[in-house]
């Protein structure tokens, strides 16, 4: 058996790195207590004070810090301080849930092929910020979102699951939103059981 494999039954210890709502986190934080995801939430990093989903990670009972990138001189400064807190909590995956930041070569390299982020569009369509509206401005009849491992690019890297969602000729920005953000709650969720249970394995380029 390979050995990533056989190692992925115990629990996944996480590392999530928000950066608002929080309302992905929440869906991984209910999961966990429901005894439905193997996993357990080590720490929450927002990058900006006060963050909902700090408020989120804290009502959970996890650990939750602000390391704000404006502190920092350069990128590769603030990804280092992510880094170190991430290793002190000894995470083996980062989850990115609305994480607003791109992050650097070298923080990637001290997590590789273990760093996924959602998405809300279907990638490769629509990368990058306000994904829903670019689909609404298109006229696209068909959106959804995409869960992928995050590599140098922005939204570019390897697709793990996507799931569609339609657009109704009545919806606006509000409506789209709140329907994609429903179906990346379970499909989020879902990703991350299938890399507990071994389905999914760290990715290797
Ligand atoms: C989600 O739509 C996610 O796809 C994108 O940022 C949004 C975060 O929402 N990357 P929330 O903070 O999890 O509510």
């Amino acid at each position: 058996m390979d050995s990533r494999a056989m190692t992925a039954q115990s629990p996944l210890n996480l590392g999530v790195l928000v950066s608002g709502e929080g309302s992905n986190l929440q869906a991984i934080l209910d999961a966990v207590s429901a005894g439905t995801l193997n996993a357990r939430v080590k720490v929450v990093i927002s990058n900006r004070p006060g963050a909902k989903a700090l408020e989120r990670a804290r009502a959970a009972g996890v650990s939750a810090l602000t390391v704000p990138h404006k502190d920092f001189a350069s990128r590769e400064a603030f990804d280092a301080a992510l880094v170190s807190a991430l290793r002190e909590a000894d995470v083996n995956w980062i989850v990115l849930a609305g994480f607003m930041r791109v992050l650097t070569p070298q923080f990637l390299d001290a997590y590789p092929g273990r760093v996924i982020n959602i998405h809300p569009s279907l990638l490769p369509a629509f990368p990058g910020v306000d994904a829903a509206k670019q689909a609404l401005d298109y006229g696209v009849k068909l959106t959804g979102c995409t869960v992928h491992f995050v590599d140098h690019g922005v939204d570019s890297g390897r697709i793990i699951a996507q799931r569609a969602v339609p657009i109704e000729p009545a919806d606006d920005l509000s409506s789209l939103a709140a329907r994609i953000h429903g179906v990346e709650h379970e499909l989020f969720v879902n990703v991350l059981r299938a890399i507990a249970a071994g389905r999914v394995l760290p990715f290797e380029g």
